[in-house]
């Protein structure tokens, strides 16, 4: 197998270790070789044999041992690899990381590589929150160190918030994105050139919003998230600060991408208000226009009588925050989805809620838009119409995020 498809993971001391089983696992099944290196703490939480079994390779342990390593310094480790993964990345070794320090096998190999990184962050929610520790990973992200999660949840400690591991299949899915990145030059994503937003802030809501009826029913609508998601990808890739407050989806988090998972309107305004200032706002999310005016704690049963559903309006984030008179982000997104003279409704809309740009597109039957790989938009704005041909929705993020930068950049108020 080419050194392009191998995985070096680095198992470093946190409870989120035991993933890392099965993250090795999922990797063997992808076809992608894998070799650890478990650090001291990691080896209080998972075994050498589990993962020498589970990988089919020798574990590494030590820097100074020559058995330990088969004869394989810390230069070969990461010459043999294509990839280095630190999962689960402790505070410890972010820290590590970012002050150059190489006093173990880990950290050695970590400052001896020319390879991508990625890390996957793993601690209690205020080591997370802690400024050292937001300013070490702000270091690393600005070198092109590949950063993804953490998560919010319960913890292990008993809290709860920021600070889970990313689940392995995510995990999965953002190592095989980087290896087709780095296979793929123009799409590199841990690529650290022409990185045109460093230094600003980007909000993007994405998918749907579930606005609930009872515990086990809620309103909700079509929207995957892919369009949001591809976009908050893109910020990320060009240097942005990115926060995504995401609806219910299936898709796993955007490398890079700091993200806040919610379920309603409600939710995802007040989370969007927390996240401000910020630079740019990207609204791509499929906001319910309604929600129960009396939503119950208890399931509501069939009595023979058809309930009536009062409805009330949700607070429209887009506009919202386009007409907000202090800390107005300096560029503003919206997206039209409509279904027939989608160009003419997203004119309106511009009008209507203020946003800078207005992205419109047709999501009648059949455009296979929602959830679909492709789309085919329009930038409306006050200079007029942009129509776009069909492309991947990953190729949209790519292009708006190159649009953004560039208006933005020439464009200094
Ligand atoms: O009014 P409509 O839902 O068609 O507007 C679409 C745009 O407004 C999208 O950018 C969407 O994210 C945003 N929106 C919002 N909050 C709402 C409704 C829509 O941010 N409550």
């Amino acid at each position: 197998m080419s050194v392009d498809k191998r995985v070096l993971l680095i198992v470093s001391g946190g409870i989120a270790a035991y993933k890392s089983l099965d993250l090795v696992r999922n990797l063997k099944n992808a076809g992608i070789a894998i070799r650890c290196i478990l650090t001291p703490g990691g080896a209080q939480f998972v075994t050498t044999l589990s993962l020498a079994t589970l990988s089919g390779d020798n574990v590494y342990e030590d820097l100074f041992s020559v058995t330990d390593q088969g004869g394989i310094g810390h230069i070969e480790l990461s010459r043999d690899a294509g990839l280095l993964v630190v999962a689960p990345a402790t505070a410890d070794i972010i820290a590590k990381m970012r002050a150059g320090m190489a006093d173990d096998l880990a950290t050695a190999v970590l400052l001896a590589t020319d390879k991508p990184v990625l890390i996957a962050p793993a601690m209690n929610i205020r080591m997370w929150e802690h400024e050292a520790t937001q300013e070490n990973l702000a270091v690393l992200k600005a070198r092109g160190v590949n950063v993804i999660g953490p998560e919010e949840g319960d913890m292990a400690c008993g809290e709860y918030g920021m600070g889970r591991m990313s689940e392995p299949d995510a995990l999965t899915n953002a190592i095989k994105n980087l290896f087709q990145g780095t296979n793929n030059r123009d799409t590199a994503i841990n690529c650290k050139r022409n990185q045109k937003l460093a230094g600003k802030k980007a909000l993007v809501t994405s998918g749907p919003t579930h606005e609930p009826l009872d515990p086990v029913r809620y309103i909700a609508n079509r929207s995957s998230g892919r369009q949001g998601h591809a976009i908050a990808a893109a910020l990320a890739q060009q240097g942005a600060d990115t926060v995504m407050i995401s609806g219910p989806t299936n898709l796993s988090n955007p490398i890079g991408v700091t993200v806040h998972r919610v379920g309603s309107a409600v939710e995802m305004f007040e989370a969007c208000k927390r996240e401000l200032p910020a630079d740019i706002v990207v609204c791509a999310a499929a906001v319910a226009d309604w929600r129960a005016l009396h939503p119950t704690d208890e399931k509501i049963k069939k009595n023979g009588m058809v309930p009536t559903l009062e409805l009330t309006e949700n607070p429209d984030i887009l506009s919202s925050l386009s007409q907000s008179k202090s800390n107005r982000p300096r560029l503003i997104v919206g997206f039209a989805a409509e279904t027939g003279s989608v160009v003419d409704k997203a004119l309106d809309k511009l009008a209507r809620k203020k946003c800078d740009w207005m992205i419109a597109n047709d999501v009648s039957v059949g455009t296979k838009t929602f959830g679909g790989a492709n789309n085919t938009v329009h930038i409306v704005d006050q200079n007029g119409i942009e129509n776009w041909p069909e492309m991947s929705k990953e190729s949209i993020g790519q292009r708006l995020a190159d649009r953004i930068a560039d208006h933005l950049n020439t464009n200094h108020d």
